[in-house]
């Protein structure tokens, strides 16, 4: 099912490709500013002007929960027995048909703009590495404690949830199906089940993508220029719930296996994009190919992020996690109010309060926690993994890097594993730590 990835590119490049197996995830977070495109008055107002009563009310995702117990009798796009989950049967007029909802469920409608879903997810049968089972327990918890610290919701999928999409093109239907079962979420953000949080503080800057649909992590240079298909990475991206991307969702799997012409594609691909090596066409090749040939009219709506690890490349990462760690405490001992003992839910708070120091500090990758930590090409379920990667060190490196993000999570129930290594062993934290 799963495609053994071809790798191959330099770590600085993170350009790495990670196959998923057929795996969905969903979580929902809340924060957009309504797109541009909906000039309805009423609540574009409201969405968009932080001052207002209504998004005053709503500071972090948490307070935007919205009335789960009501559900009024007017009919919504939800009543049109031809409204279709699926990829093959297109959604016209969505951004109308959510802002109805929307108008419909006013408690929701607070914050919409800027609300999250996070979705991830793993295949439907059990993994064939005797660990991999584990280990995916263990991505989502990551996922899990994220979301949590956050206030987002999230959502694991393990089906397939169109039959011919699977592996790596799996996520497609998901992202589809989730935009219509929650118009409340203004972003559906897919994160691959082998990318770990490793910075728990960080969040994405959803202001900067305003103007933007599709945020995907990679460098223009290597789309426009080298025609690189692992110019960016396909395995975590926030795209935006509008008709936009129910249209370009519609375009990019018309590439996938589901299609007379997924063979084709695979040719055109390969012959479009020299680096790739294999045969079948994939979502990310696929992604590449949309930026490069149909630039004009995606393009301006496809933000290319690599500011900071939207996706890291693990391979660049994980032998210096103990330095990361030994950064943060340094700059703990010097300042009290950041290793002030708090309850969880106030972290969001430290976590601002940190950043002011990282920025003091030096502000740049070698010094701020790489965000997302994403194992491409190691294959955590199936235990295949690109040869290169010598021995253990694919589930070495996964376990450091889950013990580093469980830190800063633990560190809240006042524990911590002293060595990444070795998942078990925890000890008490001391007060006032690391003084
Ligand atoms: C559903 O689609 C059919 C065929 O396209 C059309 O005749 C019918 O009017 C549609 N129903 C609604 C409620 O839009
Ligand atoms: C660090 O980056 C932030 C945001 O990009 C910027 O505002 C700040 O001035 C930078 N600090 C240093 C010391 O470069
Ligand atoms: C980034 O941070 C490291 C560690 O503090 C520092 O050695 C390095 O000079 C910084 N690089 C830049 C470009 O600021
Ligand atoms: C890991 O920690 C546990 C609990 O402290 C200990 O029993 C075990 O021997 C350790 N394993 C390794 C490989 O060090």
């Amino acid at each position: 099912m799963a495609k053994a990835t071809v790798q191959g590119k330099s770590p600085s490049l993170a350009g790495d490709r990670s196959v998923t197996v057929a795996a969905v995830v969903v979580i929902i977070m809340i924060c957009a500013l309504w797109s541009v495109t909906n000039p309805w008055p009423g609540f574009t107002t409201l969405l968009s002007t932080p001052n207002t009563k209504f998004a005053s009310k709503c500071v972090t995702s948490r307070d935007c929960a919205g009335d789960l117990r009501h559900d009024p009798p007017e009919t919504t796009f939800y009543d049109d027995p031809n409204l279709s989950y699926t990829i093959e049967k297109p959604v016209k007029k969505w951004d109308d048909k959510r802002r109805q909802w929307l108008k419909r469920h006013p408690s929701f409608a607070a914050g919409a703009g800027e609300r999250v879903l996070l979705l991830t997810g793993s295949q439907p049968s059990p993994c064939k590495n005797p660990i991999g089972d584990h280990l995916n327990l263990r991505f989502f918890k990551n996922k899990v404690d994220y979301c949590r610290l956050h206030g987002y919701d999230i959502f694991y999928n393990n089906v397939h949830l169109h039959q011919k999409m699977r592996s790596y093109w799996a996520k497609i239907p998901l992202v589809r199906a989730a935009m219509v079962a929650h118009p409340e979420a203004e972003w559906l953000w897919w994160v691959d089940s082998d990318a770990v949080f490793t910075d728990m503080d960080f969040k994405v800057p959803l202001k900067r993508y305003e103007d933007h649909n599709l945020v995907v992590h990679g460098w223009p240079k290597e789309v426009y220029e080298k025609k690189s298909w692992v110019a960016i990475n396909a395995g975590i991206f926030l795209i935006r719930n509008c008709q936009w991307s129910m249209d370009f969702l519609e375009v990019w799997a018309s590439m996938g296996p589901h299609t007379p012409n997924y063979k084709k594609w695979g040719q055109t691909l390969r012959s479009t994009l020299k680096d790739k090596l294999f045969p079948e066409s994939d979502d990310q090749s696929g992604l590449v190919y949309l930026l490069l040939k149909e630039r004009e009219k995606w393009g301006n709506k496809i933000y290319i992020e690599n500011e900071y690890d939207l996706h890291g490349y693990w391979l660049g990462i994980v032998g210096k996690l103990d330095t990361f760690a030994e950064r943060y405490v340094t700059m703990e001992r010097k300042v009290h109010e950041l290793r002030r003992r708090h309850a969880e839910v106030e972290s969001e708070s430290y976590g601002g309060l940190r950043e002011q120091y990282i920025e003091e500090g030096g502000n740049n990758s070698s010094w701020r926690r790489p965000f997302i930590t994403h194992f491409t090409g190691c294959q955590p379920c199936s235990g295949r993994h690109n040869p290169s990667y010598g021995g253990d060190s694919c589930w070495i490196g996964i376990e450091r890097a889950l013990n580093f993000a469980d830190n800063q999570v633990l560190r809240k129930f006042g524990f911590v594993h002293s060595e990444l290594e070795n998942s078990s062993a925890v000890s008490p934290l001391p007060f006032d730590f690391p003084a």
